[in-house]
């Protein structure tokens, strides 16, 4: 018998703020492709989210549960030593659309430098979801656009709770 090849464990990084049906679709594709697949969102984050870490690791749990080789996680400090803890060695990214390129590569080819043995792999997003950003999610739900379709319907549960306490509160 030939020997069992090495598990391949991949890390799909992120800041998930929220998760989108973009990334859902990203993680099951993963999930397909990769060992172990662990959803990672990263902690020292300059952009001010809308939900905290353990509030987006709880979303993210939520939607992930169907599938049995994929986990939740958080990481500071550079990816690719978090991934080489991991024992991951491959970074999972998704592309929507050309602009995303530029800044895809640009990540890819410096962690490429700094750890040469983590491989980055790309998945086109699917046509369907290409246009999909949590940043534009945000805006229209915050402008009072409808979002259902866009986001699983657990995250537009906690969307609209968020939404509530922000207006009771400025009501206050
Ligand atoms: O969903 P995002 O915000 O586009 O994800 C960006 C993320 C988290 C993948 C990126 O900012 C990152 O990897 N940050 C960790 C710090 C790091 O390793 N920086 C060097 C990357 S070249």
């Amino acid at each position: 018998m030939p020997p069992k090849p090495p598990s391949v464990i991949a890390i799909y990084p992120g800041s998930f703020d929220p998760i989108t049906n973009g990334h859902l679709d990203l993680v099951q594709r993963g999930a397909r492709i990769f060992d172990a697949l662990i959803v990672s969102i990263l902690r020292n984050d300059s952009k001010l989210p809308l939900f905290s870490v353990e509030e987006r690791m709880d979303m993210l749990r939520e939607v992930v549960h169907p599938y049995a080789n994929v986990e939740v996680d958080c990481f500071d400090g550079l990816l690719v030593d978090y991934a080489a803890q991991r024992s991951a060695t491959v970074l999972l990214r998704g592309i929507r659309a050309i602009s995303d390129y530029e800044y895809e590569l640009q990540m890819a080819s410096m962690n490429h430098r700094l750890r040469p043995g983590i491989e980055t792999v790309f998945l086109m997003a699917n046509e369907a979801y290409s246009f999909i950003s949590s940043r534009l999610v945000k805006e229209v739900y915050g402008l009072g656009g409808n979002i259902s379709g866009l986001v699983p319907p657990s995250v537009e549960a906690r969307m609209h709770d968020r939404m509530q306490k922000t207006k009771q509160r400025g009501a206050e």
